[in-house]
């Protein structure tokens, strides 16, 4: 193992710290990967932006330009499972400070009387997997004071009936500490956000929203059961993630973010 004797860099612990800095976001073409992006771009960060639909990735690229004009912005499509496509993005990434990984496909609930083992291989390869590949590809490709920040969910403290598959694949936050930990002498840093519902394509999906006006009200509907009485934006979702990866004291934490819903 490469190991670094000299001190993690001291530097900004804002945003603005982050400018000129190169970030790779992994689910980088909706919602809260998409959000992360277009910020980082308008901080002048360099930024790397992957997801499957290369339409949708095409427009995302555009998204993260308008917000920063200054930015270079360059988009690799391929499936975060797939570590062939991990490889080329890291390659064209060249030299990485920052690593966000947003992309994971969700199982659906399932009493787990009804669990297969092929269902949970497909949830641990959609979701585990990539995380542990995404970090093992990036390492050697990470200057120091660096970052990974990786994403989990509230359901990992508020189980409810049928997600113990999804409540399993949490283990993303076990995997933050112990990264966190093997990582250091690399002056390297993990991270994981914890979210509560916020409104992205993948919430109104589940809750079965569209984004037309109906969508619209469903989600203030939804809203309304929180303390906060409304669902957080992807900004504020993202905003967490800049906040982990600029501070560079944070590290090994779970960052929970969700209006208070887990109260
Ligand atoms: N929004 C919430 O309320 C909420 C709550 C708890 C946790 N989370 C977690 O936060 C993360 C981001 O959620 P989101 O709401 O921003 O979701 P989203 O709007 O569906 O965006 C997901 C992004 O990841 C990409 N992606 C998905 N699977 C991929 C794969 N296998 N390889 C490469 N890219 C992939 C998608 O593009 P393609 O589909 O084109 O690949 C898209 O760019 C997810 O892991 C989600 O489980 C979200």
């Amino acid at each position: 193992m490469t190991t670094t004797e000299a001190p993690i860099p001291v530097r900004s612990p804002l945003p603005q710290g982050l400018a000129g800095q190169t970030a790779v976001v992994i689910g980088g073409s909706s919602g809260i990967g998409l959000a992360a992006g277009a910020m980082l771009a308008s901080l002048g960060a360099r930024v790397v932006l992957t997801g499957r639909d290369k339409a949708r990735l095409d427009a995302a690229v555009e998204h993260a330009r308008a917000a920063g004009p200054e930015a270079e912005v360059l988009g690799v499509a391929g499936d975060a499972a797939d570590d062939a496509a991990l490889e080329e993005t890291f390659e064209r990434a060249g030299t990485v400070d920052h690593v966000l990984l947003t992309a994971g496909s969700i199982a659906g609930p399932a009493p787990i009387t009804e669990v297969t083992r092929d269902g949970a291989r497909e949830a641990f390869e959609g979701r585990l997997w990539p995380a542990l590949a995404a970090a093992r590809t990036a390492v050697p490709r990470m200057r120091a004071g660096g970052s990974i920040t990786l994403t989990s969910g509230n359901l990992v403290v508020r189980p409810r009936p049928g997600m113990a598959l999804l409540s399993a694949v949490g283990g993303v936050e076990t995997l933050t500490r112990a990264l966190a930990v093997e990582l250091a002498p690399r002056r390297l840093r993990t991270n994981t956000v914890r979210y509560g519902m916020f409104d992205t394509p993948l919430a109104r999906g589940v809750i079965g929203a569209g984004a037309d006006a109906a969508g619209d009200e469903a989600v203030a509907k939804a809203g309304l059961q929180t303390p906060l009485g409304r669902l957080g934006t992807a900004d504020e979702a993202a905003a967490a993630v800049l906040f982990l990866m600029a501070n560079p004291y944070m590290t090994g934490q779970i960052l929970t973010i969700d209006g208070g819903q887990d109260l």
